[in-house]
């Protein structure tokens, strides 16, 4: 039993655990709390049940009482740091004075205010926005504004979507279709999948999909648009609604500077709706407000989440431009309504939430840290990582605070360690760098995407965990060297 602390009114908040009782919570956590993306195998092996109980800025702390960087920032999403005391008092003014409103029958003062501002901050002239529960919601949202838009703009043949392969887009139904393959790999969810989708490779110079060698000639990325013309050509320009593509694919690879320039323009010759899901490069994450800032790129609909309230409160997001809001104002009867309800699109907290982070990461030019601090974290890890640890394939990143390091057994030929995001050595790698103070997925590759709070005496400590670790990894999992 969890003895309650009379001092406070969430009781179960205190200082420090027991041994009997953080025994007992792990045990009742284990039985009822459903850990996502892990095998019960895994969360019952010693060590692997992992219980937060505080956050501060970029650092989290555990039941135990130890300390690590946040170097994920949550998931993406931690971007104004852990625990910010302004969020929290406005979220409490707002849920003491109205906590929900119908967004099927009306607004809220901070649902209009926070939608007013995105509209200033967006690329483009994406000027409304349909708020809902969370980044999966938001996807399959753009996907079904896309096809109704189409459908009202008289296209209505123009039903498919095209998509990158091997990219995350969310675990629900409508994302899964044009995601990665994953989490259908076994075959279990195949009926469940959407018709009418395809995919074109992405511009992975690393892994290039069209076995270019020469990492430096990013001409290569440019076969990836000249793959989606084909398909577009093939299907039928007349039967394609949308293209959805994160800014950047995974892996953190920046795509060259004409790749986005190209798509764009195919987007338009064919009248196909541009989808940029920006729910882990927006709000800063790459050192400007929405990633495809960064590639000069407007898209026709842009899916947003995480970091829009500091990642405090669940939020998801669509946005489209006034030319697509405005033929649904302009088209009559029920067809020009959008045809979609969430019980808690808008949340008026929810809205406050995102109203207060987005004042503090303007206040605090949180966008700015992202791009100065992005650059050093990526100068450090070529130079400190990179140049000393064989077993790093490609650091992947260079714009803002977000990167991947793709760890190979063999640097030459890019063989990966044995066993994937789940064998011995990644598991190993990551209890290591947990071990460390070092809070990140890491193994087969290590995400990096600190909160953009983060300094440099921060980023040089995570520096400096990544190489003791690696250079103990390479000890107990020697890499080839030619
Ligand atoms: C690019 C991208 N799109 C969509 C999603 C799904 O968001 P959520 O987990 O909030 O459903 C994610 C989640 O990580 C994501 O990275």
């Amino acid at each position: 039993m969890v003895t309650p602390n009379p001092d406070k009114s969430a009781w179960w908040i205190k200082d420090d655990y027991s041994r009997e009782e953080i025994d007992q919570l792990v045990q009742w956590g284990i039985e009822h709390f459903w850990t996502q993306n892990h095998q019960m195998a895994d969360l019952v092996a010693p060590g692997g049940y992992n219980i937060m109980v505080r956050g501060e800025d970029c650092y989290v702390y555990d039941i135990e009482g130890n300390k690590y960087i946040d170097a994920m920032a949550g998931l993406f999403l931690k971007s104004i740091g852990h625990g910010h005391p302004e969020v929290a008092s406005a979220v409490a003014e707002q849920m003491s004075t109205l906590a929900y409103t119908n967004s099927g029958a009306y607004s809220s003062v901070p649902g209009i205010l926070l939608s007013k501002k995105l509209s200033e901050l967006a690329t483009g002239d994406l000027n409304r926005t349909f708020f809902c529960g969370g980044g999966s919601e938001a996807v399959d949202i753009a996907m079904k504004m896309a096809r109704q838009y189409q459908h009202i703009s008289g296209n209505t043949q123009k039903t498919k979507i095209i998509s990158r392969r091997g990219q995350y887009h969310g675990s629900s139904r409508g994302p899964m279709s044009v995601g990665s393959g994953g989490r259908r790999a076994s075959g279990i969810f195949d009926t469940m999948m959407m018709a009418g989708v395809m995919q074109v490779d992405p511009p992975y110079c690393y892994r290039c999909p069209w076995g270019f060698e020469d990492r430096t000639n990013r001409d290569c990325c440019m076969q990836s648009p000249r793959s989606l013309e084909n398909i577009i050509k093939g299907e039928g320009p007349e039967t394609i609604a949308a293209f959805i593509a994160t800014p950047i694919p995974s892996g953190a690879q920046i795509p060259a500077d004409d790749y986005w320039p190209a798509v764009r323009e195919l987007c338009d010759k064919y009248e196909i709706v541009l989808i940029a899901d920006e729910i882990i490069c927006g709000f800063g994450r790459l050192g400007t407000w929405f990633g495809m800032q960064r590639f000069g790129v407007a898209p026709d609909i842009m899916t947003i989440a995480k970091a829009l309230t500091g990642g405090e409160l669940p939020v998801g997001g669509v946005m489209a431009t006034k030319q697509i809001a405005e033929t649904f104002d302009n088209t009559e009867g029920k067809a020009g309504a959008f045809q979609h309800g969430v019980t808690y699109g808008g949340h008026p907290v929810v809205m406050t939430a995102a109203l207060k982070s987005l004042e503090i990461m303007e206040r605090d030019n949180l966008v700015e840290n992202s791009d100065k601090m992005g650059q050093y974290l990526y100068e450090q890890a070529m130079s400190v990582l990179q140049e000393n640890h064989p077993s790093v394939g490609f650091v992947g990143g260079g714009l803002g605070l977000l990167m991947s390091i793709e760890m190979v057994k063999n640097r030459k030929t890019k063989e990966p360690y044995p066993g994937g995001p789940n064998g011995e050595y990644a598991t190993t790698f990551t209890n290591k760098i947990r071990g460390y103070g070092l809070a990140t997925r890491a193994g087969d590759s290590i995400t990096l995407s600190p909160p953009l709070t983060i300094t440099k005496e921060i980023i040089d400590d995570i520096i400096g965990i990544l190489d003791m670790s690696m250079t103990e990894m390479e000890q107990e999992f020697p890499p080839d060297v030619a």
